[in-house]
């Protein structure tokens, strides 16, 4: 996927696994994950999102979410999928089999 010396915490990245658009996540506090690309709310880009610690904020109408478990913060409804990651010999892995993107209401 990428090198972890590529994706600094602190750091989002947008990528590409398998034909599926997600977002790599490095918080502040070491957590390497991979959400996925696209905003619950309409669908906006999240490559652009905002994250501060663990919370990711859509650019688009601000909804936030926690990178690390996928949940709502603001509002509470809206959900991320969170795919498998490991970090193996400095490599970010992703396995985005079986997880599919959430969509959330309004
Ligand atoms: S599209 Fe992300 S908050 Fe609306």
């Amino acid at each position: 996927m990428c090198d972890l010396d590529d994706l600094w915490a602190g750091e989002i990245r947008p990528a590409v696994v398998e034909g599926v658009k997600v977002v790599l996540v490095h918080t502040d506090d070491g957590v390497v994950t991979a959400v996925q690309g696209q905003c619950p709310h309409q669908k906006f880009s999240l490559a652009d999102a905002e994250l501060s610690g663990d919370k990711l904020t859509c650019p688009m109408h601000l909804w936030e979410m926690n990178a690390v478990t996928g949940c709502g913060i603001n509002p509470s409804h809206a959900e991320l999928a969170i795919y498998p990651t490991k970090v193996i010999d400095g490599r970010v892995y992703v396995s985005v089999t079986g997880v599919v993107p959430i969509s959330a209401r309004s």
